[in-house]
């Protein structure tokens, strides 16, 4: 069983630890937590302790916990060092090597990997000394959960709130490399590709890469080492995993080349079809109200190469279909021509799905159709990942 250390920081967002501590052991792993004072000012150790079901750590001087297990046993006892939320103070103290209290004393003692989930204001994230230390403990290999946008308990709009704690579950599952897929290698297609007109305009689509983004976290979250492919998106990067960025599908075809051979591939990213033969400058009206011709070409067909049968064919490769119109005839012919063992359909007519944050599909398979339900793109993700498990393919 793995084990971490938890260790709580002072800040409104220290209730959602308790939450990260109930996933975290419905997940199978162990949490030892540690509360600093100003943790305390924000959840009782009664109710850590509850969900730990072991003795919270709070003092440094104290005779009893040190005749138990001294801190420096402490701080070496877990696999993984979580500081959630981590406060600015704390890493502040992180930064420069500070130890006055228990929770700073055991990080500058510890020879385990840290992870931490920043929560505060928005202009304490955002203030030169936060962004400071924080370069400087990524560059000591300190490990990050970036945290989310949005309203803040404060009434400020902006980065800062603590990232959700399944989001921290899947960062802590990834850093400790554990899960059933450890030792496999998945590639994963996400977001939109854009491809040039001309060196100011470009074609694309609405595609966010929510559901590509969220399938690499949850396969990293299994303990797959997993190389993400993605287009233009406005998301944070993915913990734990390899990020290319691409722009074109040409570019994006490459990189999956490149990045063969894999155990798994999965196809999310809604590519373009057709690309333009882009011109050396902007395209100009010329007075005549004909517009300019785009000469399409087709693009190579990144899904249909990858399933390819050969030695380099993943064991298991996954298509999305996106469809406005007889979604399983459409999405059922398009596994056939594609080559691949499943297909995600989606029905993309409706205007929610794609950019949105729910997604409505059926999972066609060897075996037959299944309709899924209206979920979040995050746990769609959670369950396509556990059906990939549940195959055992590697068993
Ligand atoms: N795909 C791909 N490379 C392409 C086109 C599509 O890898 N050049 C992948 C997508 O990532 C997706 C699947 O193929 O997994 C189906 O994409 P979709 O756009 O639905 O289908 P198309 O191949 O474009 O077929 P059609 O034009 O008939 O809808």
């Amino acid at each position: 069983m793995k084990r971490i250390l938890l260790i709580v920081s002072g800040g409104i967002a220290a209730y959602k630890a308790l939450e990260l501590v109930r996933l975290a052991t419905k997940s199978g792993l162990a949490v030892t937590a540690v509360l600093t004072e100003a943790g305390k000012q924000f959840v009782t150790p009664l109710s850590l302790q509850a969900l730990t079901g072991t003795k919270i750590y709070q003092d440094l001087f104290s005779l009893t916990d040190e005749s138990e297990m001294g801190h420096i046993e402490l701080s070496r006892a877990a696999d993984l060092v979580v500081v959630a939320p981590a406060t600015a103070n704390i890493l502040a103290k992180m930064a420069g090597g500070l130890a006055d209290d228990l929770a700073s004393t055991l990080l500058l003692a510890t020879d385990k990997p840290v992870l931490v989930a920043p929560a505060m204001n928005v202009r304490m994230w955002q203030h030169q000394a936060t962004q400071a230390n924080i370069a400087t403990l990524q560059k000591r290999g300190i490990l990050l959960v970036q945290p989310d946008e949005g309203p803040m308990a404060c009434g400020e709009f902006g980065p800062g709130r603590l990232a959700e704690p399944q989001a921290i579950l899947t960062a802590i599952q990834a850093a400790l490399n554990h899960g059933p897929l450890k030792g496999k290698h998945a590639i994963v297609t996400s977001g939109p590709t854009h491809e040039p007109i001309d060196p100011v305009r470009y074609l694309a689509n609405r595609s966010s890469g929510k559901q590509g983004h969220a399938i690499a976290a949850a396969l990293a979250a299994q303990g797959a080492r997993v190389t993400l492919i993605s287009g233009p998106v406005n998301l944070p990067a993915p913990f734990g995993l390899e990020l290319v960025k691409v722009e074109t599908t040409r570019e994006m075809y490459d990189a999956v080349q490149a990045a063969l051979p894999a155990d798994i591939a999965i196809c999310a990213a809604a590519v373009a079809d057709w690309h333009v033969e882009a011109a050396a400058q902007k395209l100009k009206k010329d007075g005549s109200g004909t517009p300019p011709a785009l000469n399409l070409s087709e693009n190579p067909d990144i899904l249909a190469s990858i399933s390819k049968p050969g030695p380099q064919r993943p064991r298991l490769v996954i298509g999305f279909a996106a469809e406005t119109e007889k979604l399983q005839e459409h999405a059922t012919a398009k596994r056939a021509r594609k080559g691949c063992d499943w297909i995600v359909a989606n029905n993309v007519g409706e205007t929610s799905i794609m950019g949105g944050d729910e997604n409505e599909v059926l999972l066609i398979t060897q075996t037959g159709v299944e309709t899924w339900p209206r979920q979040s793109k995050t746990v769609l993700a959670q369950k396509l990942v556990e059906k990939i498990v549940a195959l055992r393919l590697w068993n």
